[in-house]
């Protein structure tokens, strides 16, 4: 399976991007980031030209990045500026891949593929991230396991009634009267749920003020990996709102998912949720932290794991899977990322 490189990745979280340079993995090419002195994020190869040394161990000095075995220095764009050696020539193979990079939404995005096709346009649209009408919660964790096992997690969330009974499921006699439609716009793909008349849950905070209302749980996804999980709670009968339209009747939930493959057998998994209500409530905003990290970490990860690894290595169509109504949404995303990557 080949890796869908024209596509923007997030490689981490903009206050998480430094002068102190950090290695990542993605699409099983090894890189480094950091931030030069102009405030800029520069997305490097990690590895030396010269012996191979990783990048990342090395030392920010101004807009240049020192390689921590012999010292060769390395602009952003990748060209050796300084042998610190004998006659100080620069050998012309010294110079390394450099990547384009974006700021938005609160992340750094880098583009794996050819660099004149990068558009910026193109990154997934996460303005709540940086909202001030929101409170949000970042965070990461790491996946033992295919990516596209990610993508099949939130594109069927019926999941949700098994395995996040206290977190974000609702009991399955009320998951069961969700209505559940699935369509694809070009290659996004639009997933979406609703329940009617239903009690509002554990995610929501108590936040809601009424015993029960409507839960529209609309999941888009965007390729390579990344999705938006625009979820809400409104009076019963009441339209949804729109992120961008938060109301004081209705509890917005958006929250970012941004799936990245690391190898063909490991993923980055960088989230972002955040809410419309009681946005100057530190307990509410601890809780919300919590409650994504037992959610995803401690409910969905393992899980996964444990699907990838009794997959033993096969790939998925050959295991012949038993194909549901529910997951239309994730044979689609399949379907689109073998299309992107023919
Ligand atoms: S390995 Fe980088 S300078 Fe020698
Ligand atoms: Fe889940």
């Amino acid at each position: 399976m080949t890796f869908l490189k024209d596509g923007w990745y997030c490689a981490g979280w903009k206050k998480d991007v430094t002068e102190k340079p950090r290695a990542i993995t993605i699409c099983g090419e090894e890189i480094v980031l950091f931030r030069d002195a102009d405030g800029r994020a520069v997305v490097l190869e990690n590895r030396c030209p010269h012996r191979f040394a990783p990048l990342s161990q090395g030392r920010v000095m101004g807009n240049v990045i020192q390689c921590p075995y012999h010292g060769l220095e390395f602009d952003r764009s990748g060209m050796c500026v300084l042998n610190p050696h004998g006659q100080k020539v620069i050998p012309p193979r010294a110079a390394i891949k450099s990547y384009r990079a974006e700021e938005k939404y609160g992340a750094v995005w880098v583009w794996m593929g050819d660099p004149a096709a990068a558009d910026p346009e193109a990154i997934i649209s996460l303005p709540f991230i940086e909202d001030e009408r929101y409170a949000v919660v970042t965070g990461y964790f790491h996946v033992k396991a295919n990516y596209q096992l990610l993508n099949d997690n939130l594109l069927d969330l019926t999941h949700s009634a098994y395995i996040h009974t206290t977190t974000v499921g609702l009991p399955p006699d009320i998951a069961a009267t969700v209505k559940y439609t699935v369509r694809s716009e070009g290659n996004v793909i639009r997933s979406e749920r609703f329940l009617s008349n239903v009690p509002p849950t554990p995610q929501f905070l108590n936040l809601f003020k009424e015993p029960l209302g409507d839960i529209y749980s609309y999941l888009s996804w965007f390729p390579p990996s990344s999705m938006l999980l625009d979820l809400s709670v409104v009076p019963h009968g009441s339209p949804k709102r729109p992120i961008e339209e938060p109301t004081d009747d209705a509890v917005l939930i958006p929250g970012a998912h941004l799936v990245v493959p690391e190898t063909q057998d490991t993923a980055h998994y960088f989230y972002a949720v955040a809410r419309s209500a009681a946005i100057d409530d530190a307990s509410k905003t601890e809780a919300m932290g919590k409650l994504s990290y037992q959610t995803f970490v401690q409910e969905d990860a393992p899980m996964i794991e444990e699907c990838y690894r009794l997959m033993g290595g096969k790939e998925f169509y050959s295991l012949q899977p038993a194909i549901l109504e529910s997951d239309r949404g994730g044979i689609l995303a399949r379907r689109i990322l073998a299309k992107l990557t023919s």
